[in-house]
């Protein structure tokens, strides 16, 4: 089966048991560059391309969320020119894509720790949040030095801080109070979680959650991952019997 024959949603998938929300953990750009004997970033290049194509099959096939961890608080330890690549490389293609991600009804959200990149990223970065607010048809999260644990620490900050100055009670601490006050408030839990590359690893991404989530892990490197690879691992999604802690 090949992409071109993949624009609608394949027969074999159930639509009814599509997962509502994908994340995706796009590793092995490096690797897949190294294998074509050529430098790191190429394959970051390649790698928007390959997101770039998921998103819009998301919204093909009617899956309602994709989240795309782009940037971890890991990653600043990486040599400076390929962290420069990349914080380059997402202010282009906001550049470059947000006008048509605009016009097929993409809704973006950046979540993380926004304050520390460069100012010139985060000014497009806002302004295509502010653009895009009212759009429907598909919600496109973009993790961006993000790590689960600061998350995690952050809110309970927050809350400790509206207990010190009276606003809260720590009994009315509750799990959806906690989650109201994550970066990702309002966007429905991932279904589905996909770790490309053979690393089968969470790497501090979304711990909150994906408490339920189901987890999916393919040897295929990220710029390789197409429509084809998505549509297995929608078939391995829909043979997995999801009970959240029920019998
Ligand atoms: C992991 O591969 C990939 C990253 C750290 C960067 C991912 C970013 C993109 C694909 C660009 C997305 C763009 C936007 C605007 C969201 P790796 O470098 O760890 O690969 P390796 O494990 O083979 O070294």
């Amino acid at each position: 089966m090949t992409a071109k024959l993949l624009q609608t949603l394949p027969a074999d998938l159930d639509r009814q048991r599509l997962p509502r929300h994908v994340a995706v953990i796009m590793d092995g750009n490096g690797r897949w560059a190294k294998r074509q004997g050529l430098p790191r970033v190429i394959g970051h290049r390649q790698g928007v391309d390959a997101l770039k194509d998921l998103l819009r099959c998301c919204k093909d096939w009617g899956i309602e969320s994709l989240t795309a961890y782009a940037f971890s608080t890991e990653n600043w330890g990486r040599p400076a020119e390929e962290v420069d690549f990349l914080m380059v490389l997402f202010e282009r293609m906001l550049r470059q894509e947000l006008e048509q991600m605009h016009l097929e009804g993409v809704k973006i959200r950046f979540v993380g720790d926004l304050d520390p990149l460069p100012k010139s990223l985060q000014a497009e970065m806002h302004r295509s949040m502010v653009e895009t607010a009212d759009n429907r048809a598909i919600q496109f999260t973009v993790a961006i030095n993000y790590g689960g644990r600061h998350e995690i620490v952050k809110v309970s900050r927050q809350l400790a801080d509206m207990v010190r100055h009276n606003q809260l009670n720590p009994e009315e601490i509750t799990e959806k109070l906690f989650a109201d006050h994550l970066y990702t408030a309002g966007v429905r839990d991932p279904d589905l979680l996909i770790r490309t590359s053979g690393e089968m690893r969470l790497s501090n991404f979304l711990l909150w959650q994906i408490a339920y989530t189901e987890i999916y892990f393919t040897d295929i490197l990220w710029p390789e991952f197409n429509r084809v690879e998505f549509h297995r691992a929608l078939m391995a999604y829909q043979e997995r019997d999801r009970r959240f802690g029920k019998i």
